[in-house]
């Protein structure tokens, strides 16, 4: 009987042009299910020694290994792929080359809210919504259907930071928000923080959004709710016909 194989389909961005390669997994046993990281570190040994594309710890932890599968972001190190599958590189960020996403303007939003001076890391004193958020690995799969980060110029020159926020920076002023350690009169710039990067269109969206974190944390309840509830009290619009 001979090796069992996956075809896979990988879509690159080089040099501003894109292409797709149909690549042949070879299945390492006969019920082998390859998580998409097998296919690529595989396709680069056998066929692509200079494909592009970013892992660190293979289990769940660092978040820098996300890709779009069929469209949809999910992490390489743990999303298991089928035949016929499409690999290609985060939709919702520029890309860099092949599946390399350009990642800092996200981060750089931040700049100026890590001036908390006492810190230690496990802050027992801490609301347990506050240690949900910690779960965060920075995989950026929440951009994907943010109604917001849609509305980023991706293009943005060298350090600066997208001027519309997403999930992932709603989190973060959500978590410093609700931080014991955070003073009082630091709350009340997290939430204008939150009014600047554009939160009033979760506001006017908040019904119908759809925005799915890549490590189950429930973004809705426990991020968009309660910061809208912080900067415009309880006034979430109904849902729209
Ligand atoms: S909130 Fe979830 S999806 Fe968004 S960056 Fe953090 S872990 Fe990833
Ligand atoms: S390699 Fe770290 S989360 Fe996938």
């Amino acid at each position: 009987m001979g090796i069992e194989t996956l075809k896979i389909r990988i879509k690159l961005f080089r040099d501003k042009k894109s292409s797709e390669i149909e690549y042949t997994y070879k299945k390492k046993f006969k019920d082998e299910r390859p998580m998409v990281l097998d296919v690529l570190l595989q396709a680069q040994e056998e066929k692509i020694d200079d494909l592009s594309f970013r892992y660190g710890c293979r289990a769940r932890n660092c978040g820098i290994c996300t890709v779009d599968i069929n469209g949809k972001p999910r992490l390489a190190c743990r999303a298991r792929v089928k035949e016929g599958d499409t690999i290609s590189p985060l939709g919702t960020l520029p890309v860099i080359k092949d599946l390399i996403v350009k990642r800092d303007a996200i981060p750089r939003q931040m700049i100026g809210y890590n001036k908390i001076p006492y810190k230690n890391n496990l802050n027992v004193e801490a609301d347990v919504s506050y240690h949900n958020l910690t779960a965060c690995i920075e995989c950026y799969a929440c951009l994907d259907g943010c109604p917001l980060h849609k509305k980023n110029n991706l293009e943005v020159e060298e350090n600066n930071a997208y001027l519309f926020g997403n999930p992932f920076s709603f989190l973060k002023l959500q978590r410093l928000y609700i931080d014991p350690l955070t003073p009082e009169e630091e709350k009340k710039g997290i939430i204008e923080k939150a009014k600047s990067l554009g939160l009033e269109t979760y506001r006017r969206e908040y019904q119908n959004l759809k925005i799915k974190c890549g490590v189950g944390i429930n973004l809705k309840d426990e991020v968009i709710k309660p910061l809208l509830h912080a900067a415009f009290g309880n006034q979430i619009e109904k849902k729209r016909k």
